[in-house]
């Protein structure tokens, strides 16, 4: 049976998680889902990247994106918050900001922004669209995330086997989403490490 997101989500969010003997379980239970990045002790915090002209603060706490693009190719992000250690941080700040499905910010509104919490076990997931190229960039996501009382960390996760992305200024394979393609769209998955 093809996968789907949601098969692919309720595998993420049923399985166990996350210390190094953990990850390895992880690693057998599902060989589908990789885990992005390897989490080893001693990991260092996500690479930066700057936010770019389109971020706006205030967006709405809201997980379920896609409404705001109903023609756009369906796509599940997911992943883990995680201390450098590699410790699930429960109650972390994620906000995500893209361009719709034909390259457009939404400058005026909302489209297509929002953010979370992390839940109990350091997970967060937006479902939403793939975001279209526009001139200049490649294929990209842009997300801040802030542990509890700690510091906002502005970055960009990218997908993998764009033609784009060897020209990118500001492209790096270590913000590369783990994509899966289902049955009903892709899902993708980044860990971050703050
Ligand atoms: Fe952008």
């Amino acid at each position: 049976m093809p996968s789907t997101r949601r098969s692919l989500l309720t595998a993420f969010l049923t399985l166990p998680l996350i210390d190094s003997a953990r990850t390895r379980a992880f690693a057998q239970a599902a060989p589908e889902l990789p885990l992005t990045p390897a989490c080893d002790d001693g990991d260092d915090p996500t690479l930066e990247r700057e936010a770019g002209p389109f971020f706006k603060p205030n967006s709405p706490l809201k997980r379920d994106l896609y409404p705001d693009s109903p023609h756009g190719e369906r796509i599940t992000v997911a992943g883990v918050i995680l201390d450098t250690r590699c410790w699930p941080l429960s109650g972390s700040l994620v906000e995500i900001w893209q361009a719709d499905e034909k390259g457009d910010y939404d400058s005026v509104g909302f489209r297509l922004r929002g953010h979370q919490f992390s839940d109990t076990q350091g997970r967060w997931w937006f479902n939403t669209i793939v975001p279209a190229l526009y001139p200049g960039r490649t294929r990209h996501f842009h997300f801040k995330v802030q542990r509890p009382g700690g510091r906002v960390i502005t970055t960009q996760l990218y997908f993998p086997g764009e033609a784009r992305n060897a020209g990118d200024r500001l492209f790096d394979e270590a913000l590369l989403l783990n994509i899966k393609q289902t049955g009903d769209g892709k899902f993708g998955r980044f860990d971050f490490v703050t």
